[in-house]
């Protein structure tokens, strides 16, 4: 069981590589971003109240979020192991991971800290935009389809941006993830789990580095 969570500001690129490694090593994503805008798009209850919060680029309340990721892990396509992207995002949040992980008999195998300058996530982050069909991620500049205007993986010709990914929104992005997320790197240090990849390399670099961290993991 390979227990992972990918660490790093917005546009680093760890929705990028969770989906590969998801493919290396059976592993399943669990992306926060991606579950509570699923909720967003049904309007239920927790959606609505994401919602406004998740365009102004703040975070949403913790209990909620820890309580969406218990539920997920305790699915049965996480017993092979899963892949945290997005979560823990603030020092509340990894230790109630900490507590869960601990109850689920799950413990962490690495934290891989994707490191990447602020100037090229801001550009990284307006490019993007996804399938409307099966979720496949692009980039104007960095990924793009194969034949222009048609989804690599299931052959749709729709497309959609997020609306957090705008400059406005991802410089509170920033913000938050420096003042909140950035300080959980020393817990997990603290606990000789922390690893570093280059984040500001080429996709098909990155995904190597990250695969060369977890043959020892
Ligand atoms: P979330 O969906 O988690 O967004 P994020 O952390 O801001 O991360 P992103 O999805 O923007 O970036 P990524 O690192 O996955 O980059 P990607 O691979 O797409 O969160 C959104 C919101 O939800 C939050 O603001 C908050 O409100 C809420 N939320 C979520 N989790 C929460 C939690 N735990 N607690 C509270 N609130 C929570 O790559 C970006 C682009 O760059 C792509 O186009 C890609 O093609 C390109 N790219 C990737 N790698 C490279 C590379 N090496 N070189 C060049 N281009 C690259």
């Amino acid at each position: 069981m390979l227990n992972i969570i990918l660490l790093g500001p917005p546009g680093a690129g760890k929705g990028t590589q969770a989906k590969r490694i998801e493919q290396t090593h059976g592993l399943v994503q669990l992306s926060t971003g991606d579950m509570l805008r699923a909720e967003v798009k049904l309007q239920s209850e927790l959606g609505v109240k994401a919602k406004q919060i998740m365009e102004a680029g703040e975070l949403v309340p913790d209990a909620l979020v820890i309580d969406i990721i218990s539920n997920r892990i305790d699915q049965p396509d996480c017993k092979n192991g899963f892949i945290l992207d997005g979560f823990p995002r603030n020092v509340v949040q990894a230790k109630a991971l900490d507590q869960m992980l601990s109850d689920k008999k799950a413990p962490l195998s690495k934290v891989v800290e994707m490191v990447v300058d602020d100037a090229a996530l801001t550009q990284r982050i307006v490019g993007r935009y996804s399938c409307e069909a099966c979720g496949a991620g692009y980039h104007d500049e960095f990924q793009k389809p194969k034949q222009a205007g048609i989804c690599d993986a299931c052959g749709a010709d729709k497309f959609t941006r997020r609306k957090d990914d705008n400059a406005e929104t991802v410089k509170q992005r920033l913000a938050v993830y420096h003042e909140q997320t950035a300080p959980i790197l020393p817990y997990y240090a603290d606990m000789n789990l922390l690893e570093k990849v280059d984040g500001m390399q080429p996709i098909d670099a990155v995904t190597d580095q990250i695969l060369g961290l977890l043959k020892s993991a």
